[in-house]
């Protein structure tokens, strides 16, 4: 691969945020390792150090608990300033402290990318040694979060969505109460501007879930039963189904074949409870909140992801390529995280709106799949223009590209080595 400047300044990018052997986010506003950051982060390593790209993940499975579960953030490192650290997550039943719940599984379709990117012995290894540390993963999925084994998964908080300021939420925090939350000091809105950020009846919520989860014990069986918030999201199930996929691929790459039955079985489950989050009325996928039965109307950029999981029937694919080009229309940069023509889109607050590269990059490589390329090519060259215009920010406008929220981003730079790079 030739290399570019913005390669390097990429590469630059990864490197100064490499804390010896993870990666944070970004300095100041994330600054411990957060799970789903970290597996993107490994495709971005991948292109210019390979050993580093294994390392990453190897580092965050480190954090797994005796559950399977691999957290969203893991304390790995004592860092001031951040808001809520460890103390009030009071959640150390892994080996490294770290917060109680987990993050959209990508892991096993990025150990799957590096191995076919790279099938020697080395990376074999690497992939052979996960292999069964990422099927308890998913096995924890499918045990926490779907007791009623419906195929559908359930989240228990926004930020386990990793979209944690989607308007799809609102609804589900009528239920939330925020009375007992007491006083508390942000440390986002000292980052960025409050503007970009949650409001605080929403950050409100966040803690109140916390909380709950703290006087849980952080037991999955008790949290399923009783959160306030279980909400099957389109962007987990889908990123979900395509992870097992992977898994199963892994299986058969690695010759593991006592998992293979009872990967394929998961598999079918989760497409069948894929299904539910069909909305005929809004012809999409929408989230389904399981505590009222209802049905979002909001469509958010995850009905999209019905590619990358290669699910949905012609038709409803169909009119989810329709959507793409009504969408267009209306914007100037591909894809917003949420609808454009929905009342409640915000250009600026993050995931009421705006664009993101690794969510584009799913979309991308969903399309491009499933032999929708003239699509794949237009997400993948506006997140190429976004970020070679903009630079590494967080996220994007999708109305006028200006890069928000915090700068020098590792998944961006990732996404812009291993894929968006490539754009044509
Ligand atoms: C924000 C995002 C989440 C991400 C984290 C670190 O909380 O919503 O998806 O993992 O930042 O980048």
């Amino acid at each position: 691969m030739m290399s570019t400047k913005i390669d390097q300044q990429a590469i630059q990018i990864m490197t100064d945020n490499d804390r010896g052997g993870f990666t944070v986010p970004t300095a100041g506003l994330y600054p411990y390792q957060w799970n789903w950051d970290s597996a993107f982060v490994a495709l971005g390593f991948a292109q210019f150090d390979l050993p580093r790209a294994w390392q990453e993940i190897e580092t965050l499975v480190t954090a797994q608990w005796d559950n399977g579960m691999i957290p969203h953030i893991v304390f790995r490192q004592e860092a001031a300033g951040y808001f809520p650290g460890p103390k009030v997550w009071q959640a150390d039943k892994g080996p490294i402290s770290s917060s109680g719940i987990s993050q959209p599984p990508v892991i096993a379709s990025v150990i799957c990318k590096l191995l076919v990117q790279s099938s020697d012995d080395f990376s074999t290894n690497k992939a052979a040694l996960l292999f069964e540390k990422i099927n308890s993963f998913h096995q924890w999925w499918h045990d926490a979060r779907d007791i009623e084994n419906t195929g559908l998964i359930k989240i228990t908080h926004p930020w386990e969505s990793g979209r944690d300021n989607l308007p799809d939420w609102d609804e589900a925090y009528i239920d939330i109460d925020t009375s007992q939350v007491g006083e508390y000091q942000r440390n986002d809105t000292q980052h960025v501007n409050s503007d970009m950020r949650p409001t605080k009846a929403h950050y409100d919520c966040y803690l109140a879930l916390v909380q709950h989860g703290v006087s849980c014990d952080w037991d999955a069986q008790q949290i399923a039963r009783t959160n306030p918030f279980w909400v099957a999201d389109v962007g987990v199930n889908a990123i979900f189904i395509r992870a097992e996929k992977d898994l199963l691929k892994l299986a058969l790459m690695l010759k593991k074949d006592a998992f293979v039955s009872k990967i394929e079985s998961r598999i079918a489950l989760l497409e069948k409870g894929f299904e539910r989050l069909w909305n005929s009325e809004k012809q999409a996928y929408c989230t389904l909140n399981l505590r009222t039965n209802h049905h979002s109307h909001h469509i958010n950029s995850a009905t999209f992801l019905c590619f990358y999981a290669g699910v949905g029937s012609q038709a409803q694919r169909q009119a989810q390529l329709q959507l793409l080009d009504k969408w267009q229309q209306k914007v100037n940069h591909m894809v917003p995280s949420f609808d454009p023509y929905d009342p409640l889109y915000d250009e600026l607050r993050y995931w009421r709106g705006p664009v993101w590269g690794i969510v584009n990059y799913m979309i991308g490589t969903g399309l491009a799949n499933e032999g929708e390329e003239q699509w794949a090519e237009v997400v993948q060259r506006h997140t190429a223009k976004l970020i070679s215009e903009e630079g590494f920010a967080e996220y994007f406008s999708a109305d006028n590209g200006t890069g928000c929220g915090g700068g020098t981003f590792s998944w961006t730079a990732a996404i812009w080595l291993n894929w968006a790079n490539q754009a044509s």
